[in-house]
């Protein structure tokens, strides 16, 4: 007999896919958040905005790493410490939820070994300090402040290794990390976004598994824009980096 009572549809399944976000980092290392202090973010709604944005993204905590270089951004910790504050205190009381503080990107030359080391650093996590080089060759003296660096208790991260192009020896950075300096991908390198080569060092770095951290390096709001594609739009990638063991979650 035929029924006016339709059978009722099973409901669908929940889907258990979904898009990979960045959670599996938690916690960003680098970035140029503190406003008007470097190349990075010139005013506190643009940090604002880019920490909100990489908050929907799935990071839950900020150590953002203001240029200290010599005289091209003549910065020291009461400075970047001063010019944090703002950021800071408006995090603490709008989004409590985020955790947020300040250390530096140290560019590794006489100038710091001179005049930067000896006044102390900011370190964070476990005493780690992150530091750059030249993208144009090593300082003669590379090996001495590096020394100098741990001398003084401090563990050096070497940021975004796979962008000294000059350097094409993987065995030198493998040396470096059993020397204990750590290194840290950019994002954006293994994105592609500063070229192929870069791109390509970046490929060998993680294979051969010398990375210990990410981190966006974001300045501008051209670095998050390419960064904010990568859950939909390199989903291969994502879920590839996230079973990489990156130990950001540990800082
Ligand atoms: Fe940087």
């Amino acid at each position: 007999m035929f029924s006016f009572f339709k059978k009722k549809k099973p409901p669908l399944p929940i889907p258990t896919y979904r898009v990979p976000d960045f959670s599996f980092l938690g916690a960003d290392m680098h970035s140029h958040l503190v406003p008007a202090i470097d190349d990075g973010s010139q005013s506190l709604e643009d940090s604002l905005r880019f920490i909100e944005a990489l908050y929907s993204l799935g990071y839950r905590k900020f150590i953002t790493t203001p240029h200290i270089h010599g005289e091209i951004y003549d910065n020291d910790t009461i400075k970047v410490q001063n010019l944090f504050k703002p950021l800071k205190e408006h995090l603490a009381l709008h989004h409590p939820d985020m955790s947020i503080q300040v250390s530096a990107e140290y560019f590794l030359d006489t100038y710091f070994l001179s005049q930067v080391l000896p006044k102390g650093l900011m370190p964070f996590g476990n005493n780690n300090v992150l530091v750059e080089v030249s993208m144009a060759g090593w300082n003669r003296q590379f090996h001495e402040i590096l020394f100098a660096i741990q001398a003084n208790g401090y563990h050096p991260i070497l940021a975004h290794p796979e962008r000294y192009i000059y350097e094409t020896k993987l065995d030198v950075f493998e040396q470096l990390k059993e020397r204990g300096v750590l290194m840290q991908m950019n994002l954006l390198s293994i994105l592609g976004y500063y070229g192929k080569s870069i791109k390509i060092n970046a490929e060998k770095m993680l294979a051969r598994g010398l990375y210990d951290y990410c981190g966006t390096d974001l300045h501008h709001e051209r670095h998050l824009s390419h960064i904010q594609t990568m859950p939909q739009e390199h989903q291969e990638l994502m879920w590839q980096l996230s079973e990489y063991g990156f130990k950001n979650k540990e800082l």
